[in-house]
Formats: C-alpha cells, structure tokens, sequence
C-alpha cells in the first residue's frame, strides 16, 4: 500500500500474501501498456502479479476515464473485468459488453437483504426499519419478491396500521424501481468475461445498492471459491460507492481490503481524492494521478506520497498540464513518472 513519506517500514505490496496463497499465474508475466514515459518515450508497463489496487485521480475532463478504459480493456485478456459505470461514459471508452440497469440486470431481494431500508432511508431502529427488517428476516435463506414482503408486513401482528401503511407505499414504489427480480435470477454473469454496467438510469441510491450488492455477492463467492482467473472491479466516480469517512462495513472498502487474496483486484477512479476513503486509498499499491489544482485534492494526494518517491508532489503536478498526462507511481515497482496514457496500439 502507499505509504506516507518518513513511514518506517519498506514497502511491500504483497506483505500480506505468502506465495502460496495468491492466485498464480504461473511463469507467464501479465502486464499492461499504461502510456509512454512523458521524458524519455519509452513505454510504462503496470504489472499484474498479483490482484492489485489501484486509484485513478484528476480534475474534471483530464482523462481518468479515458484512463481507467485502457486499463480494463487490456486487463480483460487476463483476467475478468466489471466496470462500473456510474455515469454512461465509460460504455463509450471501454470495449466490454455493456449491460444496462434496470433493463439487463435484476437483483433478487434475497441477495440485497437488510440493504433495502438504506434504499429507503430507513434506519435500523425506526418502527417501519424494525418491521421491514423483520419481515426480510423470516424469509432469509430463500428467494423472495417485493410483494411476498408485502403480504408478510400486512399480516405483522406487532405493527400499528400507520407503520405498516408506510412500509408498503415505500415497497409499492420499490416495484417502480424496477431492479429487483420476481423470479429466481442468476447475476454471475457479470462476474464472468468483461463487462461494463450502465448505471446511469439509476437514481444515486439505487446505484450504490447495485454496486454495494455486487461487491458483497463477489467477495462471498470468491471467498467461497477460488477461480484461476482474477477478476477486477473497475469503478469510475468512485466518491459515490467509498466516500471519504465511509465505515469498515463499506461493500466497495470491505472488497479492497479483503479481496486480494480470493483473487479481487479493485480500480477506483474519482475527481477528488478528498472525497475518498481512506480505508480505501491506504490500499492503493499504484496510483495516477491526472492535472489536480484543488489544495485539499493536492494535500490528499502529497499524504500518499511513497518513500521511495523524491521531490513534492505539487511541483510535479505543475508538470503535467494535458489530458491522459499524469503522475504515476508503482509501489510493487517502486516506480515513479510523469507518463501521457496511451491505448496499446496509441504508436506515434
Ligand atoms: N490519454 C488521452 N489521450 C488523448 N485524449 C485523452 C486522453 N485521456 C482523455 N482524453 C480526452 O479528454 C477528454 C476527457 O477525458 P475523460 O472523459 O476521460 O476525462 P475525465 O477525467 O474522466 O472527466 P470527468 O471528470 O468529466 O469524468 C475526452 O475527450 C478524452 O477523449
Ligand atoms: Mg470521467
């Protein structure tokens, strides 16, 4: 992970993994062409060992998504790739098949759980929180639809007719979300080959009870099964899924912290590094970082300033002025350039 300059201990990315646990690829060497070097032309390669996390950052139109695309597109021929994509963008740079919400994918209730009362803003301790959770509980372990909750809530003897009124105008509504299955539905697809889903149809709550779910249902089965393939989860605007100050139950923090080792690698890109977790930037074992002007984006960024790197981030960042130009750091490398992203086949 970065670490912050004048920390003690010498990097090591895989510190947690011994080589017997991590996904092996064998002797083959996946990498990927991330851009040429802004000094000296050659090209910059990331390697991929090992599941890897990496953030994305930059100011408004200076490449991130661009960048996260080339990335994902040569990730795919190793690896499966989910992207998601928050607003509609990334369909148009990467080359996964694109799925789109609510159409193509429907969630079965059983897989959202209790994550329904966040849906409707709902806590845990309220009258209509109690009953719903009550109500999802009893089903547990089975596939339900949004009117088996119902018929159960209308019948709930501990319940006064207001909270129960209430509970099913929220879940009458919930039907015209149109997410949740009524039939017993698979959603592994997603976790298999490259794909990129289309968020953007999605009010902002649904999508992060999309992409929280997915996160959770990934983790539980690969923890359950190790895959010979690595999978990557590839997020653009990821402020919206791993706020800054988000708890340790965060799905999307939970899965960079806990999904190396089943064979997870995560890949977050946001505008302003303020704005993210830092339960998920200390897990960033490579980093780039687009034109930034922001002082708190700026101050962000210098906190995750590995030893091995020598000067100010600031100054370099006075460097780099046009699109897909960027700081890049590789902590398994201990690498660091200035680089201009480039597709594979980008050759002057
Ligand atoms: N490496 C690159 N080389 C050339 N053009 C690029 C590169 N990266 C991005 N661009 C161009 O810059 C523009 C903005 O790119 P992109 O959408 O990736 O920015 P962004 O940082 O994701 O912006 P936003 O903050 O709005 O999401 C696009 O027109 C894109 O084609
Ligand atoms: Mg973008």
């Amino acid at each position: 992970m970065l670490k912050k300059r004048g920390a003690d201990a010498p990097f090591s990315s895989s510190e947690n993994f011994s080589e017997k646990e991590v996904v092996s690829f064998g002797e083959k060497e996946y990498k990927v062409q991330i851009g040429i070097d802004l000094a000296s032309s050659e090209k910059v390669f990331l390697r991929f060992p090992i599941p890897r996390i990496g953030f994305i950052c930059g100011k408004r139109g200076m490449g991130k998504s661009f960048t996260l695309s080339v990335i994902a597109d040569q990730l795919s021929s190793f690896s499966d790739v989910l992207v998601i994509d928050t607003m509609g963008v990334m369909k148009v740079y990467a080359h996964g098949d694109v799925i789109k919400a609510p159409h193509d994918l429907k969630l079965p209730l059983s897989l959202v759980g209790e994550s329904l009362l966040f849906a409707f803003d709902l806590s845990q301790n309220s009258p209509q929180g109690i009953l719903l959770a009550r109500a999802i509980n009893e089903f547990k372990g089975s596939f339900y639809t949004l009117d088996d909750i119902i018929d159960r809530v209308e019948l709930d003897a501990h319940s006064s007719d207001t909270t129960k009124r209430a509970l099913i105008n929220r879940l009458l509504s919930a039907k015209d979300w149109g997410i949740f299955s009524d039939y017993p539905s698979e959603i592994d697809f997603l976790f298999e080959g490259y794909k990129v889903l289309d968020l953007s149809l999605l009010r902002y709550e649904l999508r992060q009870l999309v992409t929280w779910t997915l996160c959770d249902v990934l983790l539980a089965e690969r923890m359950r099964e190790k895959k010979d393939r690595n999978i990557y989860l590839v997020v653009d605007e990821a402020q919206d899924y791993a706020p800054a100050r988000s708890t340790e139950k965060n799905s999307l923090v939970r899965l960079a912290k806990e999904g190396r080792l089943p064979g997870i690698g995560v890949i977050l890109a946001s505008q302003q590094p303020s704005a993210i977790s830092d339960g998920v930037l200390s897990q960033a074992d490579f980093l780039i970082s687009h034109r930034l002007t922001l002082v708190e984006d700026i101050r962000s960024l210098k906190a995750l300033t590995p030893t091995f790197m020598k000067g100010d981030m600031g100054v370099y960042m006075r460097k780099i002025s046009n699109p897909g130009e960027g700081i890049f750091i590789d902590d398994i490398e201990e690498d660091f350039r200035l680089i201009s992203v480039r597709r594979w086949n980008d050759e002057k």
